[in-house]
């Protein structure tokens, strides 16, 4: 059986000059999922990419591909083509010889060529558009045709660097569906890399999320949202609300901490904490409740000082009686209209607490 770890990155670090752009990476990743590099621009993802591709060398660590240690071997022999932004297809060039390229490129003779691009087009379903130029296409379809391109040179994992970032929204939309759909229907190992934290959570299997060259968190999409590990990561990812708290005690699952000016509540933890540990309490606007059920451990009052109409929700931007301003997304839109003084409050599986290192996105 094949294993199912495709490619394993082991203490691997980059350095430019006096740029230590990647520090000790650690990172392994299974045959067949969507995996996504997610991190604000500069944080080292292209780096990566570029790393695992075989175009910068690493100085530390090493780089393994399906069980062989490649950090000696040049990029055509790691088999990981990068596709680099708008899906790279040459526009004056038909579909087959957008898709025959890196066979080109290796001097393959005729017939290969014809039966691999035949093959690959297949795959993508795009049989009986060999003849068609990029423009005569759709934009998931182009997507189909970058996606042949890779799969033509039988690459193991298919390496995407912003490939969208140059599309307008609704077509940005469309290529995003395909791309996923394609790698679900041919099982492929996809690493893409985005800044954009709506487009990691809706297409990844699992995301890995970058702070300056580190990876703060590995996790589905669901974990990265709900339990991010870091202040960092709950900042970087949605919107969320942040107030610091202290442990008093922590027994079992639970801790009882204080936040804010001396409020104090009992919250569930999955971590062990010790007393005087400092966190911070992250709670997302759609996790805050307007008017909120007695019972909650947590709760505040403050002045509604605006709001914004966002379609399905109201967002309100309140002040609270400590000085201090939240974003709470109300959903019972066109029913109740939040004004003046309001209590708001979450319940305790809604309110998730993080170690406080003190850094923000
Ligand atoms: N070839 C290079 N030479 C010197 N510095 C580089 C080179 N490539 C990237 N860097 C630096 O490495 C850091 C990370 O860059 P990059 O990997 O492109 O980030 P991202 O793709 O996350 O935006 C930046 O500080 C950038 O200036
Ligand atoms: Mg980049």
């Amino acid at each position: 059986m094949e294993p199912q770890v495709l490619l394993d990155l082991k203490d691997v670090n980059k350095v430019f000059g006096q740029n230590h752009v990647l520090k000790h990476i650690n990172l392994q990743i299974e045959r067949g999922k969507f995996i996504t590099f997610l991190g604000p621009s500069g944080c080292g993802k292209t780096t990566l990419l570029r790393s695992i591709a075989g175009f910068y060398t690493v100085d530390q660590g090493e780089v393994w591909i399906d069980g062989n240690m490649v950090n000696d071997l040049p990029p055509y022999k790691r088999g990981t083509p990068m596709v680099f932004q708008e899906y790279a297809l040459f526009p004056h060039m038909t579909v087959f010889d957008n898709v025959a390229y890196g066979l080109d490129m290796q001097k393959r003779p005729e017939a290969e060529v014809q039966q691999r691009v035949q093959a690959a087009l297949a795959q993508v379903k795009l049989t009986g558009l060999e003849q068609r130029y990029p423009h005569e296409m759709s934009g998931g379809q182009q997507q189909r045709v970058a996606m042949a391109r890779a799969l033509v040179m039988n690459s193991p994992i298919i390496l995407l660097d912003e490939p969208l970032s140059n599309l307008d929204a609704k077509l940005r939309e469309e290529v995003r569906v395909e791309l996923r759909n394609i790698q679900q229907e041919l099982g492929l190992t996809v690493i893409y890399v985005t800044h954009d934290q709506l487009e990691a959570l809706s297409m990844s299997d699992y995301i890995v999320v970058f702070n300056k060259g580190k990876i703060d968190q590995y996790g589905t999409p669901h974990e990265i949202y709900y339990k991010p590990r870091t202040r960092y990561v709950a900042d970087f990812i949605g919107t969320t609300n942040f107030i610091e708290a202290t442990i008093e005690r922590q027994e079992g699952d639970q801790a009882a901490v204080v936040y804010g000016k001396g409020r104090r509540a009992l919250l569930k933890t999955d971590e062990s904490w010790t007393a005087n540990q400092k966190a911070v309490l992250s709670i997302r606007p759609e996790s805050l409740r307007l008017n909120p059920p007695e019972g909650y451990p947590f709760q505040m009052k403050g002045k509604v000082k605006s709001s914004m109409f966002l379609g399905e929700k109201e967002r309100y931007f309140i002040l609270d009686d400590e000085g201090k301003e939240w974003i709470v997304d109300a959903y019972d839109v066109g029913q109740t209209t939040y004004d003046g003084e309001v209590a708001f409050g979450a319940a305790a599986d809604k309110i998730h607490i993080i170690p406080d290192d003190g850094d923000q996105a």
